[in-house]
């Protein structure tokens, strides 16, 4: 996601477009970059890097400047570099446009208007909205001038007849060379609000960046634009239907608004994880045709589906998700893979033999460790490729090919949306592997069609979260605990324990549930908390077991089960149950109550939950 901010008004637009970037500089920092438009001159100004770069290489503000718009980028298609940096304009020169959002048909749009004859200066699907709107202002049929027989102008209709041929999310701020009093903006799956102040119109991504200029605002819903001009704005569908909106109060404070009304950004992004495992999975599984497509590894498929062996490399959180990878490419694809911590990889002097694909899985791009394991694999002849959630990394860079997560930032230190975006990932392209050797289309369009339902479920799940805090008050005083799953939920196991730790500083150990008995059975005392992943699956019996060993020893039973399970609730001093999924697809599911047990443990033992002590977001260092 990135921040877009547009001014039109009587004052001088650029410091307000850049004081507003930074409201929204949570939102993406790849790049940054204003348009500003006076007589019939479009001036851009745009940088890669943080937005305090901009301000280094922006002129004086021009008084004459009294429209404009802003964006700060997270890149999701072309690296965050100045070429790629929001705004865009169209070949002509005339028409600029900010962007939040994807467009999943750029590539069939970008190769048509190049057919046209139009040439891009960028990598983006940004670009290609550009293009189109100035393509339609430029061609647009039956229209002589700037009016319509019917009174619409040349520049909204150039719009409306563009935003048709689009398909993915949007929200746009777009100006017009040809109209220095107007100001479009639309919205289709990405948030947009107009700021409605005294003769002047702050259209942004949310109200932090407004709230210091109005508290009056409209929100736009999807497929409605808003027309705006210094005597006022008018708000239709973008099929020209007018249509009324309510000015509203904006309620939150700064702070509040960046959180999205959350107290941490952590909580944000473990209640984000529904919209964002649908934004990572949309344009990638064709519900029509139950096909999924991953175009940034297309050209190595057949590689992969050919390989020996896939080796997974990783660090902490990303290190569980690639575990639960390992899993599912040798149930699914029957491909024989292992997971390596990258910081053991790296020195271990690794056997890569030919064939040997290397998948390195990185939420920042960024982890030395990671990268140095990389390197490492290319330097022994493998084929390295990535799960990355920022566009243009390191790592991002430095593989052969790879696929982006697109789940937006994630700015709490705690990994959580970016897991199960990596878990959905892996599974996606072990389905698709899979498909590609031993199981049959109706079995693949099974999984396609109950990983199309994950969102939801974990929908259902974050209804529980009071529940959850209650079962980390009953518990928060214990300085111990156990997490216990088995198959793939073993890995879920580990990742809750490291949740737990680096948050709450609660020490807690993960561990395959079997592995009880060889030793750490030996710690369970009187109330010690023992987490266990209980839900159906077919070693449900033998942890029920587990269950048995640990509360006949006085532990403290906190149980993650199937909803409907009745045995359980007989064993369970705390239980948190979760819908039903097939035993491969349980990990985006199962880790989301822990995440939360983990959140709530933190925030109930005091702690800063999005910069924990000792920590940071990216471990660039050894
Ligand atoms: C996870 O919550 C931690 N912040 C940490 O283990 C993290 O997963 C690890 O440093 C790897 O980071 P990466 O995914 O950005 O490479
Ligand atoms: N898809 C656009 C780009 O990559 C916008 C990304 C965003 O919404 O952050 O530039």
């Amino acid at each position: 996601m990135c921040g877009i901010v547009a001014y039109l008004g009587r004052k001088v637009a650029q410091p307000i477009l850049v004081e507003g970037l930074k409201r929204l500089e949570y939102r993406g920092y790849d790049s940054a970059g204003v348009a500003l438009l006076a007589g019939d001159a479009i001036r851009i100004k745009k940088t890669s890097g943080r937005i305090s770069a901009l301000e280094a290489i922006l002129d004086e503000p021009d008084s004459a400047e009294c429209l404009g718009v802003g964006h700060t980028r997270w890149a999701t298609h072309g690296e965050p570099n100045t070429a790629n940096a929001h705004p865009h304009l169209d070949y002509t020169g005339k028409v600029a446009v900010v962007h939040n959002g994807i467009i999943e048909n750029y590539s069939t749009l970008r190769t048509w208007l190049q057919t046209e004859h139009v040439e891009f200066a960028s990598e983006t699907d940004t670009e290609v909205i550009a293009a189109l709107i100035g393509y339609f202002y430029a061609n647009g049929s039956g229209l002589e001038g700037s009016e319509r027989s019917d009174g619409q102008n040349r520049f909204e209709w150039a719009v409306q007849r563009a935003i048709q041929e689009l398909h993915g999310t949007f929200g746009l701020a777009i100006l017009c060379s040809d109209f220095p009093d107007m100001l479009i903006g639309v919205k289709r799956g990405s948030p947009l609000i107009l700021g409605v102040g005294d003769n002047e119109y702050i259209l942004a991504s949310d109200a932090a960046a407004i709230v210091e200029h109005t508290t009056q605002a409209i929100y736009l819903s999807d497929n409605e634009m808003v027309t705006v001009t210094s005597q006022g704005f008018h708000t239709k569908t973008i099929d020209n239907v007018t249509v009324s909106k309510d000015v509203k109060q904006i309620e939150f404070s700064l702070e509040q608004i960046e959180l999205g009304g959350f107290p941490y950004h952590m909580l944000k992004e473990i209640f984000e994880q529904p919209k964002a495992l649908s934004t990572c999975m949309g344009g990638r599984i064709d519900r029509q045709n139950n096909k999924i497509k991953l175009g940034g590894i297309a050209s190595y498929l057949r590689e992969l589906t050919r390989t020996r062996r896939l080796i997974l490399t990783a660090c902490g959180t990303a290190f569980h998700a690639s575990l639960v990878g390992e899993f599912l490419f040798e149930q699914l694809a029957r491909i024989p893979a292992e997971t390596e911590y990258a910081s053991e990889f790296r020195y271990r002097n690794p056997i890569i033999e030919d064939g040997t694909v290397v998948l390195s899985i990185s939420q920042s791009g960024e982890t030395l460790d990671t990268l140095a394991a990389v390197e490492e694999a290319k330097e022994r002849g493998a084929t390295v490729l990535g799960i990355v959630n920022v566009v243009g990394s390191s790592i991002a860079r430095a593989t052969d090919a790879g696929i982006y997560l697109h789940v937006g930032p994630e700015i709490g230190v705690a990994s959580t949306k970016a897991f199960t975006a990596q878990v959905t990932v892996l599974t996606m392209l072990a389905i698709e592997l899979g498909r590609r050797k031993h199981i049959s289309s109706d079995q693949a369009d099974g999984y396609i069609s109950e990983l199309s339902q994950i969102p939801d479920k974990i929908s259902q799940i974050l209804d529980q979260s009071d529940h959850i805090r209650e079962i980390a008050s009953a518990n928060v005083d214990r300085d111990n605990w156990l997490f216990l799953g088995r198959g793939f939920n073993y890995p879920v196991a580990l990742e809750g324990a490291l949740k737990l730790k680096e948050i709450s500083y609660i020490h807690a150990e993960g561990l395959p549930a079997a592995e009880m008995k060889h030793g750490p059975i030996a710690l369970i005392n009187d109330g010690m908390p023992a987490v266990f992943i209980a839900t159906s699956g077919p070693q449900y019996d033998k942890i029920m077991g587990n269950i048995a060993e640990v509360k006949a020893r006085g532990g403290r039973i906190i149980v993650v089960a199937t909803q409907g399970d009745e045995r359980i609730e007989r064993c369970a001093d705390h239980l948190i149950t979760i819908p039903d999924a097939p035993e491969l697809l349980q990990p985006m599911l199962t880790v989301v109550p822990l995440q939360l047990l983990a959140y709530h443990a933190a925030v109930l033992r005091g702690h800063d939950v999005d910069k924990p002590r000792n920590l940071a977001k990216s471990v660039t260092v050894e």
